[in-house]
């Protein structure tokens, strides 16, 4: 399959996408039970993801979004660009941040960060996919569908140069 220019693999096909999404959504039903938890999702690259496990909960709760860049084609470059903003009041919240995937933890911890001047209750991450090899921060990622090698992925929802969000499976760089 090629995206753009690059050949890729068939990595995670949709059922068992559908199964790993169904086990967190579970997990954070029964963690979250009578609590009213807000969910962060994290633009652009889970927006597919969190659609699917949103409608899973069954928690009474709202969802917020957030705009944020650090990836440059197939590459991290440290730095995380904030495109759309915080609209809500996270005070006193307890929030679950929807992620595509966790890779160095750059992005992670300026979420983190921003969060904490918010002045939220809690923060957990909730992640479609997890490279714990590629992992530089020591946050604990609570909840991950999957951990993965520290290769490229791209489909559902996450991109390579803006192509293969479509994808309804998630494929990995054939090398
Ligand atoms: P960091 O390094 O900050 O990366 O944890 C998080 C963000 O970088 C993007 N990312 C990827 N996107 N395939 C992608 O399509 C990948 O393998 C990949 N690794 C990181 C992603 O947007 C994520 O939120
Ligand atoms: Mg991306």
């Amino acid at each position: 399959m090629i995206v753009k220019d690059k050949a890729f693999k068939m990595f995670i096909d949709e059922e068992q996408l559908a199964q790993g999404i169904e086990k967190l959504a579970n997990q954070i039903n029964k963690d979250y039970e009578g609590k009213e938890p807000i969910f962060l999702a994290i633009l652009n690259g889970s927006f597919m993801f969190a659609a699917d496990l949103y409608r899973l909960t069954n928690l009474k709760s709202t969802i917020s979004f957030l705009k944020l860049a650090s990836y440059e084609s197939m590459n991290s470059t440290g730095e995380v660009k904030q495109l759309v903003g915080l609209q809500d009041d996270l005070n006193g919240r307890e929030v679950i941040i929807i992620e595509d995937i966790v890779d160095t933890g750059n992005t992670l911890e300026h979420i983190m960060k921003l969060l904490k001047e918010e002045g939220v209750k809690s923060a957990e991450i909730a992640s479609l996919l997890y490279k714990p090899e590629a992992y530089k921060k020591d946050m604990p990622i609570k909840y991950a569908a999957f951990e993965i090698p520290n290769k490229f992925v791209v489909g559902y929802g996450l991109d390579y140069d803006g192509y293969g969000r479509n994808l309804p499976a998630v494929y990995q760089l054939a090398e």
